[in-house]
């Protein structure tokens, strides 16, 4: 039954189901291994079942169906403090009677470790995030973003091997948010931590990880690196959720090996590489990317289908321009070029042609 391929793995899902009602299946049939050191996010919309997925593997709750391994050992009878587990929630979730350091200290104290031993460790783990100075102060006469830092201590203290962190920063503003982002990969490298991460935001699964699952209902939808899941997303719902996207949608009418040609609602053609579409009369939605499409004829292949275009908007953003279009009936087609010496600027009512290499454009389902 079990895929002998996750034998390896360090953390498996295996066919793993789970209902909270007996009715309703919030995660459905969900594979997924990791090896040792992965820094792996679990993204997706509110509600497909991410944190559902995190509660499973720290012990919280149970799986309906199927097994979790930890370095290929079934989990499931292993209760939650004895996994080993390091976990980060959004809301810190430090004592606020205890000092920062007994906060720290707590954790090891569970685990029956010697006074002196504790102090080390506790020292230790405050420097790594830069709160040395901070042990004897109380969680209240801290920043949220000091907070957070501690929190992460707090979770790395007793050195699990595996670190699971929901929405850590989801309280935190833009700017230090991003610092954080940096902090959390750099340290989790470093310490060659397996580390599970859970969000909603994209920019923050693609600058993070090695590797995102993308959720949906209950399913990964795709679980590639982030380069991956951006330039090949093998759905419709990848697509949309991960970046800027433009989507058309038509008809298979021809089927050439790599690629295929669809005949759009409006009647126009164009080329696509045929990503989850199999024959021709098929109804599909083609995704492209804004800056891999092309305004200068130039530099297409020979032969390829070019689409009319009328300029509706252009918008200066210093380092690059986004320009909207209205192609084949949708008026929010966007494009995005580099502000280079010799880029032209496109005036709102200007008819154009653009087109793109087949590779660029991925016929998906119109699901
Ligand atoms: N303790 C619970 N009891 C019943 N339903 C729950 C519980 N926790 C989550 N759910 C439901 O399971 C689904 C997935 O939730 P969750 O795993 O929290 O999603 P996410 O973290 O991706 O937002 C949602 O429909 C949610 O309402
Ligand atoms: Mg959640």
């Amino acid at each position: 039954m079990a895929d002998s391929g996750n034998s390896d793995a360090f953390v498996a899902f295996e066919r793993v189901q789970k209902s909270y009602d007996g009715e309703t299946l919030v995660v459905k049939d969900l594979n997924l291994s990791m090896p040792k050191g992965e820094f792996l996010t679990m993204l997706g919309p509110s509600g497909s079942g991410k944190t559902t997925c995190l509660m499973m593997l720290a012990g919280f709750e149970t799986a309906t169906h199927g097994d979790i391994l930890l370095d290929g050992v079934s989990i499931n009878n292993i209760p939650p403090h004895k996994r080993g587990i390091g976990m980060v929630f959004q809301n810190y979730a430090l004592f606020p009677h205890m000092t920062i350091a007994e906060n720290l200290s707590f954790p090891l104290e569970v685990r029956k470790m010697g006074k002196s031993e504790r102090e080390e460790k506790v020292k230790r783990a405050l420097d790594m995030v830069e709160m040395g100075a901070f042990g004897g102060r109380r969680p209240a006469q801290l920043s949220g973003g000091q907070q957070q830092r501690v929190a992460l201590a707090r979770a790395l203290v007793f050195e699990p091997e595996l670190v699971l962190m929901d929405e850590p920063l989801g309280a935190l503003d833009k700017q230090l948010r991003e610092k954080m982002q940096f902090e959390i990969t750099h340290l989790a490298h470093e310490l060659g931590i397996t580390t599970v991460y859970v969000t909603h935001d994209q920019t923050e699964a693609l600058t993070m990880s090695d590797r995102v699952a993308v959720f949906n209902d209950g399913r990964i939808q795709q679980l590639a690196p982030p380069d991956l899941l951006y330039e090949k997303p093998e759905n419709s719902f990848v697509a949309q959720f991960i970046g800027e996207n433009n989507t058309l949608e038509g008809v298979v009418t021809e089927m050439k090996g790599d690629t295929c040609v669809v005949r759009l609602d409006d009647g126009e053609e164009l080329d696509a590489t045929p990503i989850n579409v199999t024959s021709v009369g098929e109804r599909t939605r083609v995704s492209i990317r804004p800056e891999r499409v092309e305004v200068d004829k130039n530099r297409l292949q020979e032969g390829a289908h070019t689409l009319k275009a009328e300029v509706l908007e252009f918008i200066y953003m210093g380092d690059i321009f986004r320009t909207r279009l209205r192609v084949a009936g949708n008026d929010e087609f966007i494009i995005k070029t580099r502000n280079a010496p010799d880029q032209v600027r496109l005036e709102p009512g200007a008819q154009i042609e653009i087109g793109w290499l087949p590779e660029d454009c991925r016929a998906l389902d119109a699901s």
